[in-house]
């Protein structure tokens, strides 16, 4: 018997310089793919999994995740009067169900995912749980996390996603030596945080989203830096291997890097293009650039 994950740890403590000047004041967590914030996708993802606690580890000038999950009395009493009932709803159909769901905490250095995650060790607990990073954004079917909840049903022990990758950007990720792959799992037998291309052991990458034991917090503790001289996730994920059992999700789903600028482009083009009220224009737009070429 597994023990039912209840908690997601969202780390948004990053600077996003990548998206800067767009970044300076406002989070990149806050970037809207179409009209909805990247954190909003992520957080819809953890609840269609059935997570019910939320934890974010922010940093200094993220104040506007913490309002947009929080009621905007102004803004709710002028859609009311306005009979705007659709936009209402959608605007705070994200509140937290109970007072008391969502927890904040700060990571007041940028030390890394690793150091990220270990500043929430206090809200998690000692109980499984789970990481999402709103930089990644899965479109598919069924939620990335929820597939990778009713793996941990079957498997338990640590899970992460994982995706192919072309070799030359293995740089980028967490990339793994994977041993054997049955249906969607792939049994994780190491893993290196962004090795030089050269000494990647596969194109297999770690894609945002993890199932963790609380074990991991001990490991995390020791602060060890590796890559980028910042704590790893995947350097205290690594050393659990053979310890409990470790599986990659080979998700079903469309992968968006949009913590990257083409990235974040590409995801908001397919997400405006299956969008009922918008789909027509904005293809027929595409379709006009395309023969001016
Ligand atoms: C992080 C992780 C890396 C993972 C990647 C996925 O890296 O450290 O293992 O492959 O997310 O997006 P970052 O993109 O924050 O540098």
């Amino acid at each position: 018997m597994t023990r039912k994950i209840r908690k997601v740890v969202f780390p948004v403590g990053g600077m996003g310089t990548r998206f800067l000047p767009a970044t300076k004041a406002m989070p990149k967590e806050m970037l809207p793919v179409v009209d909805k914030p990247l954190i909003q996708y992520a957080v819809e993802e953890a609840r269609e999994a059935g997570l019910e606690h939320l934890v974010f580890v922010t940093g200094r000038g993220k104040q506007a995740i913490e309002d947009h999950f929080d009621h905007s009395g102004e803004l709710e009493r002028l859609l009311a009067q306005k009979g705007k009932d659709d936009i209402l709803i959608s605007a705070t159909s994200m509140m937290a169900e109970k007072p008391g769901q969502i927890a904040y905490t700060r990571q007041q250095e940028p030390k890394g995912l690793g150091h990220a995650v270990w500043c929430a060790r206090n809200m998690v607990g000692n109980e499984p749980f789970a990481v999402v990073l709103a930089d990644d954004l899965i479109k598919g079917p069924t939620g990335c996390l929820k597939q990778m909840v009713d793996a941990y049903e079957k498997v338990g022990g640590n899970l992460i996603a994982a995706m192919d990758v072309p070799r030359e950007h293995t740089s980028r990720y967490g990339i793994l030596s994977p041993g054997a792959t049955r249906d969607n799992l792939v049994e994780v037998r190491g893993l290196v945080e962004k090795p030089k291309v050269e000494d990647a052991p596969s194109t297999q990458a770690v894609i945002g989203r993890y199932i963790l034991q609380p074990e991991i917090f001990s490991y995390l503790a020791n602060q060890e830096t590796g890559a980028g001289g910042e704590i790893q996730l995947t350097d205290a994920m690594a050393r659990m291997i053979g310890e409990v059992p470790f599986h990659g999700v080979l998700f079903d789903g469309h992968r968006y890097d949009c913590g990257d600028k083409f990235g974040f482009l590409q995801a908001n083009i397919a997400y405006a293009l299956d969008r009922p009220d918008m789909q027509d224009d904005v293809q027929n737009y595409l379709n006009d650039l395309a023969r001016q070429g």
